[in-house]
């Protein structure tokens, strides 16, 4: 028997159980009238079944069936989990990767899988946009047609800059590149349209964006990421998530079409160099306390699931030693209970394997966790999705995973696809698709995104180039559209060449120039022309398969710039490259100018554009550059105990104009409210002659913590556009609320009293935090002496109560006054509403009675002669005398008697 057919069967079978069921709860009416009642319940059986065979599924639909597409979602989700086996559910929380399947992809119905994926390079064959959307289609009716409640697929992949795995898309600069345009708006029109290139395959779910802060640019992740800042990277995030889903519920289910993941959770950028794979650093140890994941690498997972993100992809890396699946707190705690995250947990490839010693109890602790759906992905013959659907089966039959574990994760998922509306329309049209992808308006999207991207980190006026220029270009980076795109392009590792439609660098520049423009691999051979252009960088990679210890450029890739400078032609350098690349530090001063391309994607055009001043260059650096490998991890919001010197700071950039900051104003001073906005003005001129855009950046400082804090931390920024003499007032608001540190055990950030500095451009104000308190800040009960009579020289314990009522952390000093002096001291630190019991010892140094006082409250202690060793001796030496006459006494007394 065909799969088909049995489908068939099955769903004969529903009719005839509906019709039974209809027939007894009717059979009161029989005895009335049996015949009219037989006729009309006959009737009914007919029309039910002709309206069956129309169509499969209304058979079934009652108006709180699952598949009723007027019924709210929540409802529909709790139908259709009431109709679940436990393998039906389990087979829900299962992904595998398509490649995996069998030839009949048997697997989508017998496993009843809720996911596949297309990981990196798992394109189907041909990797065309018809045969993407005939494959994902086919997975799709299989899970609909062959399993007996019908549940459409989530069908993942990376598109992680345009829909990457798919021959002709518009490839997009990798984030790195995104975050260095300082353009929300415009990162937020680049996921819009991966999703519209994405979703018109099939695909129903991207996993991207990358949240992850990379804070060390040895990490082979570095490129993937929005940078090294937590605030530039949540900005970001946020608006990715909305270009892909969408603004709100019914853009996600008519026009994206895509779910989003913000992935790796958590902390996964902060791991430390040779605690990871192979003792480097992807998959690492992320050694940090709560308050500063919190501050750095908890925000753009925050606000990801602000803006309703449906996925989190949970990482490889470990926390504190511990693996981020056995994280129960971080998972749970911190996603779904404290933000109240609705969406589910997906773990990356195969990363809860090594959870525990064992694939069953690595199963049980990830799920248990809070991880909803396992990515298994069946590349590994011992931990593949059979033994998982096994090992979970059995670990709810043994108790060891409740079953409301299961349904919650189950419901997560299932309310997924109905957000989708998935159930209603699941197919795409293979007709459509090719007519979508990579059209020219998107490409012209991303090639203003590669615009914005370039940082011009030097230029001695040989930028923008001169018209009709004589131009000499070389190096390995230029004409290779494969290098510009980067890992995760095509395939998991990215490419070499022409793997993809696009332009590269060299051809941007020949379509642009309107002088000679020669390539040579010879250096020797830039001699005579008015300008070369040496384009040097980055060989692809994706994951620790980028890891390095040598940040340096390749030798050849140095000699080659120094060749040129040599010949003494006007130099560009040209760097593509996901991080910045070190080595050129001493060659600095032979360049006149450098710039930072990054990995641009499929628009090298967007490149020329500012190389010939169609774009005035705006990008500044998402990340610190260094100047040598040794300086890693450098990061901008460093410690005050910590030394910064880069080569380039965190957020440079030149453009081909100049800015001028004026007259920063910081109101109101000081703060009195914590429920107060700090709001900040600052004048910007273009004092250049051509119209430039500048990424507006506003830094605050903290000067006085309690918590060691960064020196400096973006708060805002916004970049604006000016005429030449043009001038702006730009105003940024932010709450005093958002001026706090976090610490280890407090989800809220606390703001102390104290003076802050807010630093924008090369200007600096000052401004006060005084919070009042209503009523005392701190209570205090309880004063107790544990002896109120003590020997002179011996220790007494003196305790007491404190409470912080006010709303912000405090630090106090406690003082303990005998006899109305201060006696002693000690400073205790409290989070808003915290009690805590302090105590102090004393010692009395003479007898009498003392008055022991602490904030008001008062008891006294009486210190007594203490009976010294002396004492003891006599006293002993007394009561043998008085024993011995007693004992005589006694016997003499005796004997007189006698
Ligand atoms: C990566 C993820 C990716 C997944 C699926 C993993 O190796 O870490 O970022 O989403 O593969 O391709």
């Amino acid at each position: 028997m065909s799969f088909h057919s049995s489908y068939k069967m099955f769903n004969m079978q529903s009719k005839l159980n509906l019709t039974s069921r209809k027939e007894s709860n009717n059979s009161v009416l029989l005895p009335k009238n049996k015949t009219i009642v037989s006729i009309l319940i006959g009737s009914l059986t007919l029309f039910m079944l002709i309206l069956g065979q129309l169509n499969g599924s209304l058979g079934e639909v009652g108006s709180n069936n699952y598949k009723n597409p007027n019924q709210p979602i929540e409802a529909r989700v709790e139908d259709l989990l009431s109709r679940m086996t436990l393998e039906e559910k389990v087979g829900q929380m299962t992904q595998i990767d398509h490649r995996y399947l069998s030839r009949n992809h048997q697997e989508i119905w017998q496993d009843h899988l809720g996911s596949l994926l297309a990981g990196g390079g798992g394109a189907p064959y041909p990797n065309t946009p018809k045969k993407w959307a005939k494959t994902l289609n086919l997975y799709q009716r299989l899970s609909i047609e062959e399993t007996r409640l019908g549940i459409p697929l989530l069908l993942g992949t990376d598109s992680v800059h345009g829909h990457s795995n798919l021959k002709g898309a518009v490839i997009f600069p990798h984030q790195i590149g995104l975050g260095a345009t300082w353009n929300p708006e415009l990162v937020e029109n680049c996921a819009r349209i991966t999703a519209v290139e994405t979703g018109i395959t099939g695909i129903n779910w991207t996993f991207s964006p990358i949240a992850d802060v990379a804070r060390d640019d040895r990490w082979g992740r570095t490129y993937g990421s929005f940078g090294e800042d937590p605030y530039l990277a949540k900005t970001m995030v946020r608006k990715t998530v909305v270009g892909y889903q969408g603004k709100n519920a019914e853009s996600l289910r008519k026009e994206n079409r895509i779910i989003a993941c913000a992935k790796h959770y958590l902390a996964y950028g902060g791991t430390s160099w040779g605690t990871g794979k192979n003792s480097k650093i992807d998959r690492g140890n992320a050694e940090l306390e709560n308050r500063i994941i919190r501050e750095r690498h908890f925000p753009s997972f925050k606000a990801a699931v602000n803006e309703n993100v449906r996925t989190i992809m949970s990482a490889f890396n470990t926390i504190r030693g511990v693996e981020v699946e056995a994280w129960d707190e971080l998972l749970t705690g911190w996603l779904k209970e404290e933000l109240g995250f609705k969406g589910f947990i997906v773990s990356d490839w195969g990363s809860i394997d090594d959870a525990a010693p064992t694939y069953k109890e690595a199963i049980q602790i990830a799920i248990n966790s809070g991880i909803d759906m396992v990515m298994v992905p069946d590349y590994n013959v011992t931990k593949n999705h059979h033994k998982f659907q096994q090992y979970m089966l059995e670990l709810v039959k043994d108790g060891k995973i409740s079953e409301n574990r299961i349904n919650d994760a189950v419901r997560r998922i299932l309310r997924v696809k109905f957000q989708l509306n998935l159930f209603e329309d699941p197919y795409v049209d293979t007709e459509e698709v090719k007519k979508r992808i990579g059209t020219d308006s998107h490409r012209a999207v991303a090639r203003q995104a590669v615009r914005e991207s370039q940082v011009l980190l030097k230029n001695n006026g040989v930028l923008p180039l001169k018209e009709n220029a004589d131009i000499f270009v070389t190096g390995p980076n230029a004409n290779n559209l494969g290098y510009q795109c980067g890992g995760w392009t095509i395939n998991w590792q990215g490419g070499d060449g022409n793997i993809t439609e696009g332009t590269s660098i060299l051809e941007g520049i020949k379509n642009e120039a309107s002088g000679p423009v020669t390539f040579s691999e010879e250096a020797s051979n830039a001699e005579g022309h008015d300008v070369a252009i040496v384009v040097v960088g980055e060989k692809p990679y994706a994951e620790y398969e980028g890891d390095t210890d040598n940040l340096s450029l390749p030798r050849e890739h140095l000699n080659l710039i120094e060749e040129v400078t040599d010949t003494e032609t006007p130099t560009v350098v040209i760097m593509v490259a996901g991080r910045p690349r070190t080595g050129i530090t001493s060659q600095l001063s032979e360049i006149d100018a450098f710039l930072m391309s990054w990995l641009p994607g499929s628009e090298g055009q967007g490149v020329s554009d500012v190389l010939f001043g169609d774009y005035n260059p705006s990008g500044e650096l998402p990340r610190s550059y260094p100047r040598s490998t040794n300086q890693e991890p450098i990061n901008y919001d460093h410690r005050p105990e910590e030394n910064y010197d880069p080569l380039f700071r965190f957020g440079y950039g030149l453009s081909y104009t100049n800015f001028e900051y004026s007259n920063l104003r910081v109101v109101p001073n000081p703060v009195k409210k914590i429920e107060d906005n700090v709001q900040i003005k600052i004048n910007i001129t273009n004092t250049g002659d051509i119209t430039g855009s500048e990424p507006v950046q506003v830094y605050v400082n903290d000067v006085h913590s309690t918590l060691s804090t960064p020196v400096k931390k973006l708060y805002r920024f916004k970049k604006i556009k000016l005429k030449p003499s043009e001038t702006k007032t730009v105003n940024f608001t932010i709450p005093v609320k958002e001026l706090g540190f976090y610490a280890n055990s407090y989800p809220e950030r606390i703001v102390e009293n104290g003076t802050f500095q807010v630093l924008i451009g090369n200007l600096k104000k000052s401004f006060n935090v005084k919070i009042q308190s209503k009523g005392p800040e701190f209570e205090f009960n309880d004063l107790t002496v544990n002896d109120n009579e003590v020997e002179v020289g011996k220790k007494v314990k003196i305790s007491v109560k404190i409470k912080n009522s006010s709303a912000i952390l405090r630090v106090k000093k406690i003082e303990l006054l005998i006899n109305g002096e201060i006696a002693d001291s000690q400073s205790v630190e409290l989070l808003p509403k915290e009690h805590k019991k302090i105590s102090f010892d004393i010692t009395g140094n003479r007898e009498g009675t003392c008055q022991i006082g602490i904030a008001g409250l008062s008891k006294s202690v009486r210190f007594v002669k203490p009976t010294s060793e002396g004492d003891k001796e006599k006293s002993l030496l007394l009561a043998g005398v008085v024993l011995s006459i007693a004992i005589i006494t006694a016997i003499v007394y005796y004997w007189k008697v006698k």
